[in-house]
């Protein structure tokens, strides 16, 4: 393992601190590395093997497609892209699809959108602002940088692209007060995953949708990270009864092939004309196949209740834990997006050790736990889990 991390060290930018072990396989919620030790995933390479790792269904539909056709880029039609955004539109709100290749640049496209629908429909050219919230994340890229509100992670790139202002979270009062005519979208997780698994009310949807219906703002809602079963709900815009105008979808979709989407109603949609926004790879036929085969599995194994289900079982469990650790602050989450708030810092050491006993989860922020494992697990994973878990409170206590 020393010359594959230095050859890391030597080779590739420094900008991940890994954990250290190299993963070599992987089956539905195991993973095993270089030695063979066998690993419980609770991560699921950060939301993204919603199914579990190597599912037949979606191997045989990339390697059908591999030897079909890989790559011909948007100056042509394609199958899959095209049976994709159907059904993408017919298990959510929206009529129209962009494909792209990751969340970041799925969130760059909805701003660009956002920005066009405001100059085409109020033929105003000072209203481009965006309004994000504190502790989102929106990913690396400039424009994408420029609405995730965490000065730590903006600090060396500045000067931001200009026109993003941000709020508190949760905290329809500041947003009231924020919003004004230069204001043309509001993007925000439905729930805060990076920024430690923080849950908006169900009133303060309510007023969001309200406020934007009011003053003609759009609602964009990146659902890169909480899509496709992962609190428990198709998106978790359902949990809220409210629609967004615009939902940014990655991670899970195509369970670890590279895809992101930008989905919007017709009236939004229809501002984008060609040579607006393209992309040379996004929608290609063979991460299409694993999206579809993907949401095939997710649906013939009925992913997203179990999601629910296992979920509610694990917080329950969790809630027992609070009672019994002082370590433990708060635990929240819906489906199977979990965070665990502790009372010190010392989440990367519970990471750590959780890795030795054989269990991947990660941590959000020194004091902040996340469990975003597979769909498909059941109680039993959970149990195996809490049972490493608890040994390791027990030291920490
Ligand atoms: C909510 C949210 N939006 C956007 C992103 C960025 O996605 P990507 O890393 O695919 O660019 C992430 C990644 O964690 C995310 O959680």
């Amino acid at each position: 393992m020393k010359d594959y991390i230095k050859d890391e060290q030597n080779y590739i930018m420094h900008t991940y601190g890994r954990l250290p072990v190299v993963f070599e396989k992987g089956d539905g919620f195991k993973l095993w590395d270089i030695y063979g030790k066998e690993y419980l995933d609770f991560a699921s390479g950060l939301g993204v093997i919603n199914i579990g790792h190597i599912r037949p269904e979606v191997a045989k539909a990339v390697c059908e497609q591999a030897k079909k056709l890989i790559h011909v880029s948007n100056l042509f039609y394609t199958i899959p892209q095209i049976e994709l955004a159907k059904k993408l539109t017919e298990i959510s709100f929206a009529d129209k699809c962009f494909f792209a290749n990751s969340g970041a640049e799925a969130n760059e496209g909805a701003i660009k959108l956002a920005r066009k629908y405001a100059k085409i429909k109020f033929k105003d050219e000072n209203r481009y602002e965006i309004i994000s919230a504190y502790k989102g994340f929106h990913g690396r890229t400039l424009a994408a940088l420029a609405a995730t509100a965490q000065p730590d992670k903006q600090k060396y790139f500045k000067p931001m692209p200009a026109g993003f202002k941000y709020v508190e979270y949760n905290n329809s009062e500041e947003l009231k007060k924020v919003v004004d005519e230069k204001t043309c979208a509001i993007i925000i997780e439905p729930i805060q995953g990076e920024g430690g698994v923080n849950i908006g009310s169900d009133d303060y949807f309510k007023e969001l949708r309200s406020l934007c219906d009011e003053k003609k703002i759009l609602l964009i809602f990146d659902e890169v990270q909480t899509g496709f079963g992962r609190t428990g709900k198709m998106f978790a815009y359902e949990h809220f009864g409210i629609v967004p105008d615009i939902m940014t979808i990655a991670k899970g979709l195509a369970n670890g092939m590279p895809i992101g989407v930008i989905l919007a109603k017709e009236e939004v949609a229809e501002v984008f004309e060609p040579g607006d926004h393209a992309t040379t790879f996004g929608g290609g036929p063979l991460v299409c196949s694993a999206a579809l085969a993907t949401l095939g599995v997710l649906e013939k194994d009925e992913l997203v209740k179990n999601s629910q289900e296992v979920g509610e079982y694990f917080k329950n469990k969790l809630f027992e834990f609070q009672k019994k650790f002082d370590l433990i602050k708060e635990v929240r989450g819906k489906g199977l997006m979990i965070g665990v708030e502790l009372n010190k810092k010392a989440a990367k050491d519970i990471v750590l050790k959780c890795l030795d006993k054989g269990l991947v989860i990660n941590n959000v922020a020194s004091d902040i736990l996340r469990f975003i494992p597979p769909l498909c697990i059941s109680k039993n994973e959970v149990d195996t889990a809490l049972k490493i878990l608890e040994t390791i409170f027990e030291e920490e206590q």
